[in-house]
């Protein structure tokens, strides 16, 4: 049985300072939890830092981003071998952020989820549907559309190598975290849509919810049938609350 993996996604926040002072507060307390998988994925600059931060803890390393490309001429991108050279355990890919800010296609996300396997990482694939996809009744359609753009190009074994995470757009950075049940029953979907190709890959993939996940609304969340961790925003720059969500992860186990 898999553990409750929580990761928490600093997004473009951090300093050298405030990276430090965040673990200084962190690592101890975290030595006494038991069965969670936790991760952080600092802006890919501060990676050589956290590495040697985090070095003989249980804490793994991710990036936010990486390139489809594995080398060459793509100024200001870096690759998923680069990443792993630093570390780098987990890497997200198709984060709503760059999909709605940096025109990322469902096509180019499938592209990325295959480079970081490729490149030895274990790739968080991002999906979610916005307010308005929503109120459309569009929610598990796009998240389908989503997920098949990535098993039209991997498969459903390579899919099943990564990690997926619901995060509904209109509850990110908003407050707004999704129920319990409307996250369940998201999460149930995309299980079962998997199950019909691979019951196997669809038992043992771990889903995440991410969403103004909370010290207090995390453990809720987490007791969902379908529901296997959190991507954790905001919540994951205070060592305090990203801590307390980390202890709500390990009330259970898969
Ligand atoms: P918040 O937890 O700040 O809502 O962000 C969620 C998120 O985007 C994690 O990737």
């Amino acid at each position: 049985m898999a553990n409750k993996l929580v990761i928490g996604n600093w997004k473009m926040n951090g300093s050298r300072q405030s990276n430090t002072e965040f673990l200084s507060k962190f690592l101890a307390p975290l030595d006494q939890l038991e069965n969670v998988d936790v991760a952080v994925c600092p802006p890919a600059i501060y990676l050589e830092q956290l590495a040697g931060l985090v070095v003989q803890s249980p804490i793994h390393l991710g990036a936010q981003n990486l390139s489809e490309s594995e080398q060459g001429a793509f100024t200001g991108e870096i690759s998923g071998s680069m990443l792993r050279d630093f570390g780098c355990h987990y890497v997200l890919v198709g984060h709503s952020e760059r999909r709605s800010l940096n025109g990322e296609t469902n096509a180019l996300v499938a592209a990325k989820f295959k480079a970081a396997l490729n490149a030895g990482l274990t790739p968080v694939l991002c999906v979610g549907e916005t307010l308005d996809q929503r109120h459309d009744g569009e929610t598990l359609n796009v998240v389908n559309d989503q997920l098949q753009a990535v098993l039209d190009a991997v498969g459903v074994q390579e899919l099943g190598k990564g990690v997926i995470a619901y995060e509904p757009v209109w509850a990110i950075g908003t407050g707004e975290t999704a129920t319990p049940q409307q996250a369940q029953e998201v999460h149930q979907h995309i299980r079962r849509y998997i199950a019909e190709i691979s019951p196997e890959v669809a038992r043992t993939t771990r889903i995440l919810y991410g969403g103004s996940v909370k010290g207090d609304n995390a453990a809720e969340l987490f007791s969902q049938p379908d529901i296997d961790g959190g991507l954790v925003g905001g919540a994951s720059l205070d060592a305090h609350s990203f801590l307390s969500i980390c202890r709500a992860g390990q009330s259970r186990q898969l």
